[in-house]
């Protein structure tokens, strides 16, 4: 076979065939294909999106490029969920341990930042010692001890996503929906679980802009969960705003760690419920919303969670103890607004891209991170400004990337007399 023969095909808008998806795959891990040759095929799949048929081949070749994990037979539900990417969403976080003390066993396999929207294993790292790529043996052991744990995809689990995800990071290709789903249900089906909620962020902050897309995912998603018996709910949440009221890398941890503890925004509680919400109801462990409401409810205001997630990054070598102490910022900055009156819009994307500058993600293939960096809102569409109040607050270790993230800023809220 030839690579250029196959790009061309798939540039030209004919279906490929299992072998064609499926040699490429395997030459790619193989180093035979170059990363150009992916990133055109990428990129012409981008354009050109794919068959149903093809999308079956490539979920079926990113699970078998790796190991699938098999947990031990037993009656305890096992599941996980996934969002496709926002800005400020911690939620797997609160989710994780929030589920494991509700008897739920959560094994996640999450992701880097893509594009402009967090990543949650590079917040997690801001967590000193955290072990984030065990064995997969250890994961497994994590899981059954303690009924979560959350790693990254690594060269056992899913190694063709972990390769393709980095360059559909430096290639624009991210928000091709059918590679959006096979990144994420190949990495699901390898984790071993039965269930799964999906929580499809829209809006101008996420990868899928509209409610046609997001329908659009659900339907594959739905049935590649389907073709592999897994049970799957899908939520639609607002990405038109961050979500909660930090957005960077440590301070996401600290405000997940005050959610866990009781004191978690609104918006951020609202969606991590509805999530939790699925699973509890998939489980059989609530009828309806009305009683998972009260055992969320119950698990939070009996420090459950919290002491769940101390066991999770304990387990996991995590220190909280010298956490706090290494993500205190250098500099920070107040952005204040120029105008007085209502908040109509603000540009979530753009905020994403001044995270990035500020050092919570890649711009280039292994940048280092800064764990120090996030902002702080202040504000959110509705809300009442004056002129000279407090929009953000931009913190980070790295003065000259405050100012140019201060400056991209500055443009990204729309206010109305
Ligand atoms: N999460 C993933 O794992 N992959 C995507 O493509 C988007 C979100």
């Amino acid at each position: 076979m030839i690579p250029s023969d196959i790009i061309a095909k798939k540039r030209n808008g004919y279906e490929l065939s299992s072998n064609d998806l499926s040699w490429f795959i395997k030459k790619y891990l193989e180093e035979y294909i170059s990363e150009a040759q992916m990133s055109a095929l990428l990129m012409a799949i981008y354009f050109n999106g794919m068959t149903e048929k093809e999308l079956v081949t490539l979920v079926r070749e990113m699970i078998n490029s790796g190991q699938v994990i098999n947990f031990k037979k037993s009656s305890i539900y096992i599941a996980d969920k996934h969002s496709t990417g926002g800005v400020g969403d911690k939620t797997s976080i609160l989710l994780a341990p929030i589920m494991a003390a509700a008897g739920i066993r959560i094994p996640m396999i999450a992701g880097r930042s893509l594009e402009y929207t967090g990543g949650t294993i590079d917040k997690l790292e801001a967590i000193p010692g955290i072990n984030v790529t065990p064995s997969l043996n250890k994961f497994k052991s994590w899981v059954e001890n303690i009924g979560c744990a959350i790693i990254s995809q690594s060269k056992d689990i899913c190694p063709a996503d972990n390769k393709i995800y980095a360059l559909r990071n430096q290639t624009a290709t991210v928000p091709s929906i059918p590679i959006i789903c096979s990144s994420i249900m190949s990495k699901k089906i390898a984790e071993g679980i039965m269930g799964l909620v999906m929580d499809i962020k829209v809006g101008n902050g996420a990868f899928i802009k509209t409610k046609n897309d997001a329908f659009k995912l659900s339907h594959l998603l739905e049935k590649v969960a389907i073709s592999y018996g897994l049970k799957i709910d899908i939520v639609y949440s607002d990405m038109n705003q961050p979500l909660g009221r930090y957005a960077g890398l440590g301070c996401e941890i600290k405000e997940a760690i005050d959610c866990l503890k009781g004191n978690g925004s609104r918006d951020l509680m609202d969606n991590t419920f509805e999530l939790c919400s699925c699973l509890l109801i998939q489980a059989g462990k609530a009828k309806d919303k009305q009683e998972s409401k009260e055992i969320f409810d119950k698990i939070i205001e009996t420090g459950k969670a919290f002491e769940f997630f101390q066991k999770m990054i304990f387990n996991q070598n995590g220190c909280l103890k010298q956490f706090e102490k290494n993500i205190i910022p250098k500099f920070e900055k107040i952005i204040r607004s120029h105008k007085d009156g209502t908040i109509i819009f603000m540009d979530t994307e753009k905020i994403g891209w001044s995270l990035i500058e500020l050092g919570c993600g890649n711009k280039k293939k292994l940048d280092k991170l800064d764990n120090t960096a996030g902002i702080e809102f202040f504000v959110k569409p509705g809300d009442i400004i004056k002129k000279g109040s407090p929009i953000y607050r931009v913190f980070n270790t790295n003065s000259k990337k405050l100012d140019s993230t201060s400056e991209l800023l500055l443009d990204t809220i729309r206010v109305n007399k």
